[in-house]
């Protein structure tokens, strides 16, 4: 069991390893992000969290990022090296993109207003 300080933590990465995220290389997807992390020197700026399936499962494999609030659709290792860059530069890893916080998550493409409708 482990305690972190996460002082300084810039952002939180919600890595989905439900059983659709886990079929689209979900636990590779994470030991990607983990690697890129330390190979960056970053572990004290992202966080990671594997959870179970966050509701988007066609979306898989899904990783979502705060306090910004992106959710991103069809991670791979390689994006999600890619995702640990852009976030330390500041940016966003666009092409994947499938939600934005505003207030509200927000589609920012038609593939985020596929779906059965909450109640
Ligand atoms: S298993 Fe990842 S969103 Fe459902």
């Amino acid at each position: 069991m482990t305690t972190w300080n996460l002082q300084g933590t810039v952002n939180h990465l919600l890595i989905c390893n439900g059983s659709s995220c886990k079929k689209n290389k979900g636990e590779e997807v994470a030991e990607a992000i983990e690697d890129e992390i330390d190979k960056q020197g970053a572990g004290g700026i992202i966080h990671t969290t594997v959870t179970r399936c966050n509701g988007r499962c066609s979306d898989a494999c899904v990783v979502i990022s705060y306090p910004d609030g992106v959710w991103y659709r069809e991670m791979t290792p390689k994006s999600g090296k890619a995702l640990v860059r852009r976030l330390l530069e500041g940016e966003r890893l666009e092409d994947h993109i499938v939600y934005m916080y505003d207030g509200q998550l927000i589609a920012a493409s038609s593939k985020g207003t596929k779906g059965k409708k909450k109640k």
